[in-house]
This record gives structure tokens, sequence and C-alpha cells, in this order.
């Protein structure tokens, strides 16, 4: 099977990995790729942003699927595009995507299908919203209505950087379009992500993970992508999933239906857990980044079974085994991520290490220039390593870690201990 896999980060690095293992992948196509994937494929250059461009190298290189990476593409309608072509893909069309890309959309399903989420109120006017904030008890909880790259969202108890978000949104400065505010009540409670790959006929269960958003120890710094994550989540049981499936993703997938946009592909669920009981802060329509890397070290192979068997509405015939182990990953980052992040840093010294082998480096937006490995964005290498336990996957991921000798890099150090 030839698999064209679209991004550039270490979620796209370790699903090719995970790809690569499987005997049913011949070859493997990135695009656009980075130094990591160019090890285990071909990297592509193809204007992804084009469902056209996408559409033609895959008929010139015969590929047989296309794994998705990030949701631009979803929300770009490659799916719709894909209809009724030979190629195979696992995800939603365009409209099924607003799971992800319209917070609106999300809320107003959750209203109709009682699904647990926090209370909400949406704005189109600038005064509406910053009155409204007064109103609310702390801390104050504003999103941006459409997609915003990860920096959409502010958890803030002052007042005055409240306003400057809620204006910045009105202005079109957060977002990549000016877009309506929405004003959440906090949840207090414990968060995790929860990962399902659905059909036409099935809703399996893939994973669970932790992530941690902000830059620094403790939780403390901006908001990121992701600093680290492991897998599975302790906070999951049986029970909770029960619960998750039953009063959360059921009724999403049943809606989604009703409306005629059928949902197909994977879905992230993002879950605040108070008194064992779970609520939806948000969708994904695609595997998360970090918790991927996590994911795909304790899934294998089978990850390219969930595409192929997604893709052809087979998922009820494939059974998704979690292995009884756990994997953490820690993310390097370039030291001024994620406010001002500098490209072209030399990275060699850190590849060229030495390493326990139950460690791999997940490359994300990193390149070669004359022999040199150089970074192309903030975040630069998840250090993954999966064993028995967390606790074990820990010690090793952090010894390891510690021989890097590069002071244009940062991570974070409680990764996996909280
Ligand atoms: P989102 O992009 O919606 O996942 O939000 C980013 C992060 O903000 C989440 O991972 C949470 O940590 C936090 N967050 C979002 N919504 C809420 C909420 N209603 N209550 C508490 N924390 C939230
Ligand atoms: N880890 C959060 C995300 O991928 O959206």
């Amino acid at each position: 099977m030839k698999i064209l896999i679209i991004g550039n980060g270490a979620r796209e690095h370790a699903l090719t990995w995970a790809i690569s293992q499987n005997p049913r992948c011949t070859k493997i196509y990135c695009s656009p790729g980075n130094a990591g994937t160019a090890k285990l494929g071909t990297n592509l250059d193809i204007d992804i942003e084009s469902n056209n461009e996408i559409l033609k190298k895959c008929l010139e290189y015969c590929i047989d699927i296309i794994v998705v990476g990030p949701e631009k593409q979803f929300e770009q309608g490659l799916v719709n595009a894909l209809k009724e072509k030979s190629i195979l893909i696992f995800g939603p069309t365009k409209e099924a995507s607003q799971l992800e890309t319209s917070k609106s959309f999300t809320k107003k399903m959750c209203k109709q299908k009682k699904i647990p989420t926090g209370n909400y109120k949406i704005f189109s006017r600038e005064d509406d919203a910053k009155k409204f904030l007064r109103e609310q008890p702390k801390p104050y909880v504003i999103k941006a209505d459409g997609l915003a790259a990860g920096k959409g969202v502010l958890v803030s108890s002052n007042i005055e950087e409240s306003d400057q978000f809620i204006s910045s949104i009105f202005e079109g400065k957060i977002g990549l379009e000016k877009s309506k505010v929405i004003i959440e009540e906090y949840l207090e409670g414990q968060e995790m992500s929860v990962f399902f790959a659905i059909d036409k006929n099935i809703i399996k269960f893939v994973g669970s993970a932790q992530d941690y958003k902000r830059a620094f120890d403790y939780d403390r710094g901006p908001n990121t992508g992701g600093m680290g994550a492991f897998s599975p989540s302790p906070l999951l049981t049986k029970r909770t999933l029960d619960k998750i499936v039953n009063k959360i993703i059921n009724p999403t997938v049943e809606y989604m239906r009703e409306i005629g946009s059928e949902f197909s592909g994977i879905l992230y669920a993002g879950l605040i857990l108070k008194n064992g009981e779970p609520k939806l802060i948000e969708y994904n329509v695609r595997f998360g980044d970090p918790e991927c890397q996590a994911l795909c070290v304790r899934l294998g192979a089978q990850i390219l079974d969930i595409y192929f068997s997604g893709a052809k509405n087979e998922l009820s015939g494939l059974s998704i085994n979690e292995a009884n182990d756990s994997a953490i990953t820690v993310i390097v980052a370039e030291k001024g991520y994620p406010r001002n992040p500098r490209s072209g840093c030399e990275l060699n010294d850190i590849v060229d290490i030495k390493y326990d082998k139950a460690l791999k480096i997940f490359h994300a937006g990193t390149y070669f220039e004359n022999n040199f490995l150089c970074n192309a964005g903030g975040r630069i290498f998840s250090f993954t390593v999966r064993s028995r336990n967390l606790n074990e996957a820990r010690t090793i991921a952090y010894k390891e870690l510690t021989k890097i000798e590069n002071d244009n890099i940062f991570y974070r150090t409680d990764i996996g201990s909280y």
C-alpha cells in the first residue's frame, strides 16, 4: 500500500513511524514532512492547502490512502474533494469538521443533545461581551469561535488581560479571521484526552492521554501547542469511559447524522472530570500533538489498520488492542517558544548523542541545510519512551534528556509527574 501522510510535526513523524511498521505499507510519502520523516519515506513538495494539488500528486504517485495529521485539510474539504475518487481517506467532511473548527457549532449541539459541557454565551459585539464578563465569577474562560492555531482560548482572573483578549479577537488579531467571542463557565477538575475512531457503523475507543499545555514547569507560563503528554490516562476507568461514550460521543454521532453531516474519522474529546462525571471542553477531529506520539508508540502498526478500515467503513471487524503499558513524550522546544521562537538553530549535537534504545525522537519542523539539522519552528523534538509503566517511561526519558547540552533549547521537567 502506498501512503501519503500530510503534515510536518512530530505527530506526523510518529504516524509515519507507526505506519512504516505495518507489513501492508510498501511506500510512504510525506508532505511537507520533516528531516525525521525523510528517513522513513520520501518528502514531497505539494501545495497542501489545495485539494486539487493533493489529488494530482496522489494520482501521479499512485497513492492508495492519505493520512492527514492536522485539522486544516479537513476544514478545507479534502474529504469532500476525494469523494467518488479511488483514493482512501479517513476523516470528516468540511461540514463534519465543524466539531473542531466552530466552537459555537459544538456548543449548540451540546445544548440540543444535553451533552454535559460548561454553560456559555456567544457574542458578536465587543461591548456586550465585556459587560457580560464583569457579571461572571473568576476565572474567566474566553474563546475565539473559529480555528486559532491553539491560541484561541484564555483562562484568566485578570480583567484587563481578558478585555484585551476580547478586543484582539474582534480585531482579528487572534484566530485566522475575525470571529465571535464565547464566554464560558470555568470547569474545575482533571483534564484528559480520549480518542475514538468512528465510521458509518461503529464507534471504537482508540486510547487516552493527558497533555501539558503551559510552557513551563508546574503549569506556569503561556499556553503552547503542548509541551508533553503521557498515555494512558489513569483517570479513565471503564465506568468513566462508558459515561463518555453514552453521554457525549453517542449523542454527538447521532446529532451529526441527524443534520446530514455524518462524522467519520478520529474524534478527540478534550474532557474535564469532576467527581467521576465527564464534561466536554472541546472536540478535535484528528489526533492531538503531542498525545499522538505517546499513543503511536503504544499502538504501533495498528495505526494503519485504523485508518484503512475506517476509510472503508470496516472498523466493526477491527479489534484495536491497547497494550498494558505506558508511554511518555517530552517536547524539546526552541528556548524562545512560544512567544519568540527562532528558527535555524543547529541541532546535530542533539541527534548525534547515543541514547537508550527505548527512546524514540520524533521531529517537528526540522530540516537539513548543508548537512546541519536545523529547526523550522518552536517545537523541535518529541522525546518518546514506551515502558511497562509511566514511572519507568518517565525515568528513562528524563535520563536521556539530561544528555543534551545545547543552550538553544528547553523542556519541561515535570511531564508525567502529576
Ligand atoms: P481548548 O482549546 O478549548 O481545549 O482550550 C484550551 C485549554 O483551556 C484546555 O485544555 C483547558 O485547559 C482550558 N479550558 C478551556 N475551556 C475551559 C473551561 N470551560 N474550564 C476550564 N478550563 C478550560
Ligand atoms: N494537544 C492539543 C492538540 O493537539 O490540539
